[in-house]
């Protein structure tokens, strides 16, 4: 065997100064890293780059950017050293790293959750055992039992069970939809994790982001229940169980799966389940993007898709996609190195045919990661073969060439560079990492609000219903829209909003204040801020949502024109609308006199639709407030209210809101032009 490692790396790496005669495989059970060394080499050229992967073939390495870390033995420091390579010493002892971070898998108490409740979240303190990880993905499945299946796609080769999990959500009214019908209608969002053994953390993220699926659709959250409507979730928590449990047991750096090649009279073991792809599995880039040395820590195989686990997960994928609407998403989850990386990986002439829309997604979910981390991350997205390195064989273009998945990624998550080198990370870095992929996962929703104007209604209202929203504030040009907010919609119209949640590349465009605020609570409130027709007050909720826009604005607009017309407030044209206008107003105070709110004792989006009518509209049109104390304690109420703070310093930072709500009003609007 060393003779023949010795041949390879002659053979590919030409006339290498390494003293290859020292080289050393670790044995294969009980493997120390005591006294390896981590180098993270930069190299000067993407040729030396690509040359460097296929020297460290054997070597356990792993990319970050454009560095390269690799694992050297003891035995072969001063021969790596006397190399004189680009390379910085990440970690001189590997084997004390690895203890010293308590990689050892903590065992789950089952009995810290009742059963059929979700798990604690004490889980994402640490690593677990396989078996655990089994037990954790049963008791979400319970927690979820309506929505969520469990099912085997077959066997791996040590014959455990792949195990793939749905979980589905209900677009329809009033419950809980038939799995079939479910599947006809939704694009497929596909999650793995695990094909290299050693990436615990990749796990923890889909069971992470499940969690939060999960617990967000049963507590009514918007963002969670938008997700679970509109795709339907499959997740294979673990490509390569065998590899995990002898990462376990055996050897914490273990990468491939543990399938031997008697064929191949080597004792070497084990495929890389993401070089086994069929699609360009034996394609020749410039420079090897797998390797047919069954030592290889990249091989690939005797043949495409020739290892059990690539035959289950391709079965399932092949069905995926003949469902609903196909698949709109794959990710296949990695640690670590912060890239997104986007279809292929095996060239880069010619790219895919829609890969700017493809880098325009990846790239806007890294910018979300980095906006949501606490960690400060700093994610780079774009084609594997651009950014990375050459790839055949993978999962990322596997998926979309053959299974027709419109974004299909590689994403290698936080962090960038750590004492680990990119091969072992510290389990207090869980909480940072699942929580950052969480939270990019939220409602993508921008608003374009024309200052001092009724859009200041959708910050209020996606603030009540705790929805993140990015905000666009344009001024009064001198008193209608400017021209970069007229072009956005024909009626130039303020607010609009923008909901690029379901399909990040085409946004969903809706102007109109008063549907705007029907589409937001109908699709993300979950019935929060509305009164369902069951409700004694539902046609006062209706009548009064609607009172602002239809009767109430126009009214006091009409007064304005007959202010801006008549020559003094004896005009019968003023005094006619004058007359409709304090109709309106007492007609308003009276409701208010005798509820707290407008749909009655519980605050709605009648009360949000109907607040800037008396604030921020009087700088129009003032309106004296003294004698309706009604609707002067209701403004009191509802200005109280954190989330209307919370958006009219988004909204209007320069407002007094205290002037807003006093009887005499706010003063009258300049424009600033
Ligand atoms: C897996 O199960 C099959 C059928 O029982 C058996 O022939 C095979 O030897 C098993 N493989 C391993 C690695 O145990
Ligand atoms: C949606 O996600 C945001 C951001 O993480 C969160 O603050 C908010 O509570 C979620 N929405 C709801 C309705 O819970
Ligand atoms: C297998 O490898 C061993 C040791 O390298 C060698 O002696 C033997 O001839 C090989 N067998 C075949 C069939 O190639
Ligand atoms: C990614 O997004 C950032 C911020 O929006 C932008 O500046 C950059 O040009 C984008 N990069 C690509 C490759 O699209
Ligand atoms: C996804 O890809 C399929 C197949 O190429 C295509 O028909 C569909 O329009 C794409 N969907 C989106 C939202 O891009």
């Amino acid at each position: 065997m060393r003779f023949a490692h010795l041949a390879l790396l002659v053979s590919l790496a030409g006339a290498s100064p390494f003293d290859t005669s020292s080289l050393s495989i670790p044995t294969h059970s009980g493997v120390s890293y005591d006294g390896y060394h981590i180098f993270s080499i930069t190299p000067s050229s993407v040729h030396e780059a690509r040359d460097l992967v296929k020297r460290f073939s054997r070597y356990h390495t792993h990319p970050i950017r454009d560095a390269l870390s690799v694992a050297i033995p003891p035995s072969d420091v001063a021969a790596f050293e006397s190399l004189g390579l680009n390379a910085r010493l990440v970690n001189a002892d590997l084997g004390a790293h690895i203890r010293s971070i308590d990689s050892m898998p903590h065992s789950y108490d089952r009995t810290l959750h009742k059963r059929g409740e979700l798990p604690s979240l004490s889980w994402f303190d640490s690593y677990h055992p396989y078996v655990d990880h089994l037990d954790y993905w049963d008791d979400l499945v319970n927690a979820f039992s309506k929505n969520a299946k469990k099912f085997s796609i077959g066997k791996s080769y040590e014959n455990r069970t792949i195990y793939a999990y749905h979980l589905f959500g209900d677009e329809t009214d009033g419950g809980y939809q038939t799995e079939a019908a479910e599947k006809t209608q939704k694009p497929v969002v596909l999650w793995h994790a695990t094909v290299h053994a050693r990436e615990w953390i990749s796990t923890m993220v889909i069971e992470y982001l499940a969690y939060q699926l999960i617990d967000g659709y049963k507590s009514g959250d918007a963002n969670a229940t938008a997700f679970l409507d509109h795709y339907d979730f499959y997740f294979v928590p673990f490509h390569n169980p065998d590899g995990f449990v002898y990462t376990q047991t055996n050897d914490r750096l273990w990468r491939k799966n543990r399938q031997p090649r008697p064929s191949l009279n080597t004792t070497c073991i084990g495929t890389d389940g993401n070089r086994n792809w069929k699609f360009e599995w034996d394609a020749e880039p410039p420079e090897g993007g797998s390797t047919p040395d069954p030592c290889g820590q990249t091989y690939r195989g005797e043949a495409p898709g020739d290892t059990p686990e690539n035959a289950a997960l391709d079965a399932l994928s092949a069905k995926l996609a003949a469902q609903g609407t196909g698949l709109r998403s794959f990710i296949d989850f990695h640690s670590y190195g912060q890239l997104v990386l986007t279809p292929w990986g095996y060239s880069c002439d010619p790219l895919p045919e829609t890969i700017d829309r493809m880098v325009y997604v990846a790239n806007g979910t890294a910018r979300a990661i980095e906006a949501a981390s606490e960690r400060g991350s700093d994610y780079q997205a774009g084609p594997g073969c651009q950014i990375l390195y050459f790839s055949t064989g993978n999962s990322r273009d596997h998926h979309h060439a053959v299974h027709g998945a419109n974004h299909s990624w590689t994403l290698e998550l936080s962090p960038i560079d750590a004492r680990g080198g990119g091969f072992v990370l510290d389990p207090k870095e869980i909480w940072s990492v699942v929580k950052e992929q969480w939270a990019e996962k939220m409602a993508k929703l921008t608003v374009h609000h024309l200052q001092i104007g009724q859009g200041e209604r959708i910050p209020f209202l996606l603030e009540e219903l705790g929805i993140p929203y990015e905000i666009k504030l344009y001024q009064r040009d001198p008193f209608f829209s400017p021209p970069e907010l007229k072009e956005k919609h024909p009626m130039g119209a303020s607010p609009l909003l923008e909901d690029a949640t379901s399909d990040p590349e085409n946004p969903l465009l809706l102007a109109e204040s008063g549907a705007i605020v029907d589409y937001i609570i109908n699709k993300y409130g979950n019935g929060k801020l509305s009164l369902p027709p069951s409700h004694p007050n539902y046609a006062d909720y209706l009548y009064w949502l609607h009172f602002s826009n239809g009767n109430l604005q126009p009214t006091i607009f009409r007064r304005f024109q007959a202010r801006m017309m008549a020559a003094d407030q004896q005009d019968p044209r003023y005094q006619n609308t004058d007359e409709r206008v304090k109709r309106a107003i007492g007609h308003i105070n009276d409701r208010l006199s005798s509820n707290k709110y407008l749909a009655g004792s519980e605050f709605t989006a009648a009360d949000v639709m109907t607040m800037w009518c008396f604030t921020t509209m009087r700088q129009f049109e003032p309106i004296d407030l003294t004698e309706y104390t009604g609707i002067l304690e209701w403004l009191k109420r509802v200005a109280e209210r954190p989330a209307y703070q919370a958006a009219m310093k988004r909204s209007e930072p320069d407002l007094d809101l205290e002037a807003g709500i006093s009887a005499k009003g706010p003063p009258a609007f300049v424009p600033k032009k």
